[in-house]
């Protein structure tokens, strides 16, 4: 490319490490205090964990090719990591934030610096905590915007709004993790899901801080949405207008029309909206943004409660403010809607932004997926199914967090913290979809263990993640570090390996850092591992990351610099 080669020359004679920063990236400056801020939401007060007393958090902005460098300073009263969910983060598993995977926590009163590169990543992304249930208040957008003298890949917006998607808790989030860790039962639910922190119009001492977005006729909004919920997907909708998909987890879409989405918890959105209802004198002016959890398994225990957001015309008619139209949403365990949204969406697979899906695969994994029980601890009856205590696993490998972090470990070869054995496959094969009254008890147990998969790099991998409907099915969104990946094919019932590779989608298949395995069925993804570090794997519900429902790549360093991991940084924090 001309500019480039240009701007490469230009360079050339003044900084020789500016070589291979174009001429158009930036390097930005943040600084994030955690800290504990008093919050009211449904009539009561708490303390809660915040960044820069800010709930949501503060939004990242950067272009296409930039740097971000984030101070982070740690003033509250835990210990806390912070991960940029969907960046790649090149070469530079150090600053990725999962605790005991890439790093030891941020201890209160200690900081750490780190370095989020914006490389193939455009569009919608987040960031959020990655200890215990921080991520709850602990979480902003990141928006990613085209490079200088590039344009979106569809006619430019007139504004941009960002939707946040979380759930409230009365009761501190650490205790009601800790309260769930000792009973051995289910996590209580949350007591509000939110729109950009606000629960909306229809829950106690809600309304007057109702999120609203006010809009002109005939222009053009795009939404960035994103499920900050540590537990509940979303059908989400508005009332009276159509939604148009235009981007993914940071990778543009295929224009996708529709008038419901349903994100999952990690999934983030970039949505056209046409303000295009104030037809005349008449026509309502107000209209609810609404969004009801979708919940495949009505056995868990969930957070009902539609959490609403006003989308407003701006007329000059002094009308008295009417009640907003309601938006019309599917069914809470209507799995058939969530699975037709997710089937339509395909990359763009433009000229400007074209697919490489991996053709030929280096390394075949097929990973069933499950929730679980481990005995419980003493001799006490914990309130987990059987009296035991409840667990998740993939390949029935339940993950448990290592004391020092797997990167350090790998990096010094500190023996004993991990074991390189994850399976490529689950040590016994069932019905993993029948019936779960059929499934026999003795297939609930899992072990707690440490196992990482190694690949060599530029390994070409497919996963095909089986749902299991041990203690019941759920639709689960796992989530890789470090990587985006290619959906290449879903289905309902049991993976079969010589029927169902014969309909993937190799064309345009979406490129996603997060993808709901169905309820009942299964998803195939494809990717290589060009990125050398080591990138945690998991559902991003939180408690069945806490739970083990987790596991680790470690991708070896290739042969040439480019294909190493960074130095390793000198503030990275200790254990
Ligand atoms: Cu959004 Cu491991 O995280
Ligand atoms: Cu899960």
């Amino acid at each position: 490319m001309g500019l480039v080669s240009v701007s490469a020359f230009l360079l050339k004679f003044t900084c020789i490490v500016m070589l291979f920063s174009p001429i158009w990236a930036k390097t930005h400056h943040r600084t994030f205090i955690i800290q504990e801020t008093p919050c009211t939401r449904l009539c009561n007060t708490k303390n809660i964990l915040t960044v820069n007393g800010q709930y949501p958090g503060p939004t990242i902005y950067a272009r296409n090719g930039d740097t971000v460098v984030v101070k982070v300073i740690n003033q509250g009263n835990k210990n806390i990591t912070l991960h940029w969910h969907g960046v790649n983060e090149p070469r530079n598993p150090w600053h990725d934030g999962p605790e005991y995977i890439t790093q030891c926590p941020i201890k209160p009163g200690a900081n750490f610096t780190q370095r989020i590169q914006f490389t193939e990543e455009e569009g919608t992304l987040w960031w959020h905590a990655h200890t215990d249930f921080d991520r709850a208040t602990v979480h902003g957008a990141i928006v990613i915007h085209p490079r200088k003298g590039s344009t979106f890949p569809f006619p430019k917006p007139d504004k941009e709004v960002t939707l946040i998607l979380g759930e409230w808790w009365n009761a501190d989030v650490n205790e009601v993790l800790k309260k769930a860790q000792m009973t051995g039962g289910d996590v209580d639910p949350s007591d509000a899901n939110t729109i950009n922190g606000q629960p909306g119009d229809f829950l106690p001492c809600s309304q007057n801080d109702t999120f609203k977005v006010q809009v002109q006729q005939g222009k053009t909004y795009l939404l960035r949405m994103i499920n900050a919920a540590l537990s509940n997907e979303y059908f989400f909708a508005i009332a009276g207008h159509r939604l148009t998909v235009v981007g993914k987890d940071g990778s543009y879409t295929k224009p996708y029309s529709t008038d419901y989405i349903m994100i999952t918890p990690g999934q983030t959105m970039t949505i056209l909206l046409k303000a295009d209802q104030l037809k005349n004198s008449s026509s309502p002016s107000r209209y609810y943004m609404a969004a009801r959890p979708y919940n495949g398994n009505l056995l868990v225990r969930s957070d009902l409660n539609v959490t609403t957001a006003i989308l407003e015309y701006r007329t000059n008619i002094n009308t008295f403010p009417t009640m907003p139209l309601f938006a019309s949403l599917p069914e809470i365990n209507d799995t058939n809607a969530a699975t037709a949204f997710t089937a339509g969406l395909r990359s763009l697979a433009s000229w400007d932004h074209p697919v490489d899906v991996p053709k030929t695969i280096n390394e075949h994994m097929y990973i069933s997926i499950a929730v679980n029980t481990v005995p419980c601890p003493g001799n006490f009856n914990c309130s987990g199914p059987l009296g035991n205590k409840l667990a998740a696993s993939l390949n029935n490998a339940s993950f448990e967090n290592p004391p020092i972090d797997v990167l350090d470990a790998y990096h010094y070869s500190i023996p004993n913290v991990y074991t390189p054995d994850f399976p490529n496959k689950p040590p016994f094969f069932f019905n993993f979809t029948e019936d779960m009254d059929i499934i026999p008890p003795e297939l609930f147990l899992t072990q707690k263990s440490t196992k990482v998969k190694v690949l060599e790099y530029n390994t070409t991998v497919e996963i095909v993640f089986q749902g299991t409907n041990i203690l019941g099915g759920e639709n689960h969104p796992m989530h890789l570090h470090g990587h985006s990946f290619y959906v290449v094919g879903a289905g309902f019932g049991v993976f079969d390996k010589e029927k169902d590779p014969l309909s993937y989608n190799l064309v345009d298949p979406p490129y996603e850092n997060t993808i709901g395995v169905p309820k009942n069925g299964w998803v195939a993804i494809r990717f290589k591992a060009a990125n050398p570090g080591v990138w945690f794997m998991h559902c991003h519900f939180e408690r069945h990351t806490i739970w083990g429902m987790d596991m680790v790549f470690i991708t070896k360093n290739g042969n040439t610099t480019d294909g190493k991991m960074l130095p390793r940084p000198h503030d990275m924090p200790r254990c």
